[in-house]
C-alpha cells in the first residue's frame, strides 16, 4: 500500500482543499500515482457539483475515481449532525476501508477531513480516530491571520496527546485576510519559536510545495 497522509486544519475554511489541490497537482506532475479524497462533505447539492471539495481534489490529481467525497450530505452542518438529520448514518469503518482499498493502487493518497480535528464525524468519532486507524501522519493547514497561533498550537497539542504524527504545518496566506492584520507573514516564525520541533511552511514561499512533498516522501 502507498502512503496515506491526512490533510486536516485548524478550522473549516482555512485552505485544506486549496493546499490538497496544490500538492495533488504537483505530485501528479512528478509522475506519481496520487489520489486526493474528501472523506465526508456536507452542504453538497443533490448531484455532485464541479466546485465541491471532492471534485476539486479529483481534478487536481487527474484521478479516475473517486470524483467526489466518499460520503456526501446536503445539510451544511457537521457530518455527525447531517447524517442524523438525513437518516443516513455515516459508517466510519466502511469509509476507512474504502480509503485503504484506494490507497493500495496509489503511491500516495491524501485524505481531507471535515473541519478541524475535533469536528464530529459521528457522535463518537472524529479525525483523530481516522488518523489512528489509518496509521497516517496529519498535515495541519492553518490560516495566516490573527488567532492562528492559538488554534494551531491547540491542534498540535491534540495530536501530541493522541500520540499522532504531524509532519508539519502549512501556514496558508488566505486571500481574505485584512491588510491591517499585522500577524500575517509573522505567524509562521512565531509558531517556530513555540514549536521548534514542527516544520512550518508558508504558502507565500516559492518552494512551499516542494518542501511539503519532502515531508510526505
Ligand atoms: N492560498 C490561497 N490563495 C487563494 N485562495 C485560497 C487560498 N487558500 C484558500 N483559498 C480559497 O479560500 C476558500 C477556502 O479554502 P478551502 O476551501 O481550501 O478551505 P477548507 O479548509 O478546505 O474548507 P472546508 O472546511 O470547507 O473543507 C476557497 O475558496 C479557496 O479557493
Ligand atoms: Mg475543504
Amino acid at each position: 500500500m502507498g502512503r496515506i497522509v491526512l490533510l486536516s486544519g485548524t478550522d473549516t475554511g482555512v485552505g485544506k482543499t486549496w493546499v490538497g489541490c496544490a500538492l495533488g497537482g504537483a505530485l501528479y506532475g512528478s509522475g506519481l500515482e496520487v489520489r486526493a479524497v474528501k472523506l465526508v462533505e456536507t452542504g453538497t447539492p443533490e448531484e455532485p457539483s464541479p466546485t465541491e471539495d471532492g471534485a476539486l481534489l479529483a481534478r487536481a490529481t487527474r484521478q479516475a475515481a473517486p470524483l467526489h467525497a466518499l460520503r456526501r450530505y446536503r445539510t451544511p452542518v457537521a457530518a455527525a449532525e447531517a447524517a442524523e438529520l438525513e437518516g443516513r448514518p455515516f459508517d466510519l469503518t466502511d469509509t476507512i476501508t474504502e480509503v485503504q482499498a484506494m490507497a493500495e493502487s496509489a503511491d500516495i493518497t491524501f485524505v481531507e477531513g471535515a473541519g478541524g480535528l475535533y469536528a464530529p464525524l459521528t457522535w463518537r468519532r472524529n479525525m483523530l480516530d481516522v488518523a489512528r486507524r489509518l496509521g497516517a501522519p496529519t498535515i495541519v493547514v492553518a490560516a495566516d491571520r490573527l488567532g492562528t497561533l492559538n488554534h494551531t498550537l491547540l491542534t498540535l497539542a491534540v495530536l501530541d496527546l493522541a500520540g499522532l504524527t504531524c509532519p508539519g504545518v502549512v501556514m496558508n496566506a488566505m486571500p481574505d485576510v485584512s491588510g491591517d492584520d499585522h500577524s500575517r507573514g509573522r505567524n509562521a516564525d512565531a509558531l517556530r519559536r513555540v514549536r521548534p520541533d514542527i516544520p512550518v511552511v508558508e504558502t507565500t514561499s516559492p518552494k512551499w510545495v516542494e518542501e511539503v512533498m519532502g515531508w510526505v516522501g
